[in-house]
């Protein structure tokens, strides 16, 4: 079996006119593969090979590739709603931002853009201005986007974690400097942030589920503390439901936890693959973007409420909002994906550790359950390539990146996921036979 990657043979399949050959750095995971077609779960590449998409770019696509009653109010934008005016605004946004309120309970004001970065880039604006503050808290191993504030310590090396770890050449190191790092799951960490800098916190970002590191579920607890420790020092608690929002509950995570944040970020699964994301909280936050009412946060983005963008959020919301049944079903087959995976690892006496929420699971190559980013440093990351590459082979589209979620969209069935878990025990018994996979 093949697990290097070819580089003569991936640079040749790049397209010489796209510059790195991708349009996102990630989109690269030295395979050259182009998606030719979709459909429900699975996709198909430019050389006719099917796969199970557990990739779903990226986690945007929730409902299944090509959801009927997105793709319908799509259509039904293009042809009945005015493209684009950039003037006032329009009745599909107004629309958007009332299903929006309906469905996230710390909600009752949004501002919608294009992308998840732009989002988080606004509530941290809004939280600076609101505030007065100047410094943001992250946990190491969070992701929130490009943006400059927040481009640092996701997947760091253990030399790196905790100390500065730029995402990106190029972003000014005072950008990164106001933003600090704690350790999920671990109050004192943030506490202690607290007691350094007084009154300087103007919000603590965090993912309900830290997702962009696989799925470090909050302990119980938590996100209760979290709270609390945010109103004690007059700090804006951003949830940022990229992943989490509509992906686990119709009201995010926040809706299951009970948690409420003062300011929520989404976007991704929002459009189902159609570029539309946000940023929300109480009427009294959201009143910084409204300069009749003082504000003077400026929210600025020629494509935003664009008529496709909103009808397909709108679509999706709807479709959610009368399937309640989509979260027990989603929720049933990773519960079964997890189950079925953890006993191939356990059988194969693999060091692994299957975890997840919903409908999305990530397999740590660690002998323990991972709590925190601190526990992540001893994940094999050669071990978690080797075996995505196996199921990418197998025809089960897994990015062949360590600690990567896999996303299970309305689409599947639970024959797909006993396919995967067959088709995992036999990746997982060659490797294993090839010394590839930590043993217990
Ligand atoms: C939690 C979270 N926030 C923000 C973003 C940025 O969203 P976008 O890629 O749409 O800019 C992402 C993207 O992966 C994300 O996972």
């Amino acid at each position: 079996m093949t697990t290097e990657v070819n580089t003569a043979q991936v640079r040749s399949a790049v397209p010489p006119a796209v510059a790195s050959g991708v349009n996102s750095s990630t989109r690269s995971n030295g395979a050259p593969l182009m998606i030719s077609s979709v459909d429900g779960a699975y996709v198909t590449d430019s050389d006719g090979k099917r796969y199970l998409d557990y990739h779903a770019a990226f986690g945007a696509i929730l409902l299944g590739h090509k959801a009927p009653q997105v793709d319908r109010a799509v259509i039904d934008a293009i042809h009945n709603e005015p493209d684009l005016t950039g003037w006032g605004t329009s009745r599909l946004e107004t629309q958007l931002a009332e299903s929006l309120v309906a469905a996230l309970p710390s909600v009752e004001q949004v501002t919608t853009v294009t992308t998840g970065s732009e989002a988080v880039a606004y509530a941290l604006r809004i939280a600076r201005a609101s505030t007065d503050r100047r410094l943001i808290i992250k946990i190491q191993g969070g992701f929130h986007g490009w943006s400059d504030s927040v481009a640092r310590n996701v997947i760091s090396a253990p030399d790196r974690v905790y100390q500065m770890d730029p995402l990106s050449a190029g972003i000014l190191p005072e950008a990164l400097e106001a933003t600090l790092v704690a350790e999920w799951n671990d109050i004192e960490s943030m506490r202690e942030l607290f007691v350094r800098h007084p009154e300087q916190i103007a919000a603590v970002i965090v993912e309900p589920i830290p997702h962009n590191v696989g799925a470090l579920l909050p302990e119980p607890g938590y996100l209760e503390q979290l709270r609390k420790l945010t109103l004690e020092h007059g700090t804006m608690l951003i949830l940022d439901e990229v992943i989490t929002g509509f992906r686990h509950a119709l009201g995010g995570y926040q809706e299951l936890s009970g948690v409420a944040a003062d300011l929520t970020t989404f976007g991704k699964s929002l459009g189902n693959g159609y570029a539309v994301a946000g940023v929300g909280g109480s009427a009294a936050v959201m009143s910084a973007v409204d300069p009749a009412a003082g504000g003077k946060v400026a929210i600025m983005g020629t494509f935003n409420g664009n008529p496709v963008a909103c009808a397909a959020g709108i679509a999706t919301i709807d479709y959610l909002r009368s399937h309640p049944e989509f979260y027990t079903r989603t929720h049933a087959l990773g519960s079964r994906a997890r189950t079925g995976l953890q006993g191939v690892f356990d059988d194969a006496g693999v060091a692994a550790s299957v975890q997840g929420f919903g409908g999305t699971f990530t397999t740590y190559f660690l002998p323990a359950r991972a709590t925190g980013y601190r526990d992540l440093l001893a994940n094999d990351a050669a071990a978690s390539r080797a075996f995505h590459r196996g199921m990418v082979e197998r025809g089960f589209l897994m990015l062949p990146i360590p600690m990567k979620r896999m996303h299970i969209s309305g689409a599947f069935t639970e024959a797909d996921i006993d396919a995967t878990v067959e088709a995992a025990a036999d990746v997982v018994s060659q490797l294993v036979a090839q010394g590839q996979l930590p043993l217990r």
